[in-house]
């Protein structure tokens, strides 16, 4: 029996990658060198590797943040190798979700005002359905009580569960998180990852991130390693898909 429109459409890779290389001009840095990468939908994937091998920059070029030399990238099936800057844009806000570093909330607006703010940008949502998703996105990441504080009154494993609820809120596909451990204590680390893998797999979302913890693997489903600008090795990690205490 022939595929439907929506299992053909399932069984495509969400990303693929195909001889990509990018040099940044400035200082003819080679940050990546003909990387061929293919992504199922639901992964949950681990980018590890030395500092400066090119993780951040993998992302980004994932991302639709940074563009490539060479090369193609296709993301949702659509090839986005030469989309104009508002096309880049329109994808980012519509399908993608981004986690920090350094958590990148607005200093000015109360915890639940960041959250809603992907949905704000959108702009389909009535007022109501926003603070409904809001306050289920809160209440996820366990912050309902802190709904009306603002960023400078969280501690930092508080601000980088306002920025996964904000990544999350409006049901991006594939979520790409640079180093969302990386400014947190081991303890509040792996409470995140734990948080975000758990989250991704329950809501089959594709999950990307670029990590020094070792803690990583462990809920990853794949383990890239990285070596100056090439993929080294990629390892299944140990432990099988599914929800993590
Ligand atoms: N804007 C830039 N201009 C010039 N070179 C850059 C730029 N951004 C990154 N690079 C270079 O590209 C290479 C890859 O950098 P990238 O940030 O991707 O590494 P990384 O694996 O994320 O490192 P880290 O673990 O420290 O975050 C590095 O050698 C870096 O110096
Ligand atoms: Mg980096």
């Amino acid at each position: 029996m022939p595929l439907t429109k929506t299992e053909t459409a399932l069984s495509q890779p969400i990303i693929q990658l195909i001889e990509v290389s990018k040099t940044y001009s400035t200082h003819g840095v080679q940050a990546l060198n003909e990387i061929s990468l293919t992504i199922e939908p639901g992964e949950v994937v681990a980018f590890m590797g030395e500092s400066g091998c090119g993780k951040s920059t993998l992302l980004n070029i994932m991302g639709g943040i940074d563009r490539i030399d060479t090369g193609t990238i296709r993301l949702l099936g659509q090839e986005i190798t030469h989309s104009t800057d508002a096309q880049l844009t329109e994808l980012r806000r519509e399908k993608l979700g981004f986690v920090f570093q350094f958590f990148n909330l607005l200093s000015t607006l109360t915890v639940a005002e960041n959250v809603a703010l992907p949905l704000e940008l959108a702009g389909r949502d009535s007022a109501e359905t926003v603070f409904k998703k809001v306050a289920t996105l809160l209440s996820q990441v366990d912050l309902s009580e802190r709904a009306h504080f603002y960023p400078a009154q969280l501690s930092g494993g508080q601000m980088q569960r306002v920025a996964i609820a904000r990544a999350l809120v409006h049901e991006p596909q594939i979520v790409l998180a640079d180093e969302p451990t990386g400014n947190l204590d081991s303890k509040n680390g792996q409470r995140i990852l734990k948080l975000l893998t758990n989250y991704c797999h329950k809501h089959q979302q594709t999950l990307l991130i670029a990590t020094h913890s070792r803690a990583a693997a462990h809920y990853a489903d794949r383990v890239i390693q990285m070596r100056d600008g090439r993929i080294e090795s990629i390892d299944p990690s140990n432990t099988p898909t599914g929800t993590f205490a």
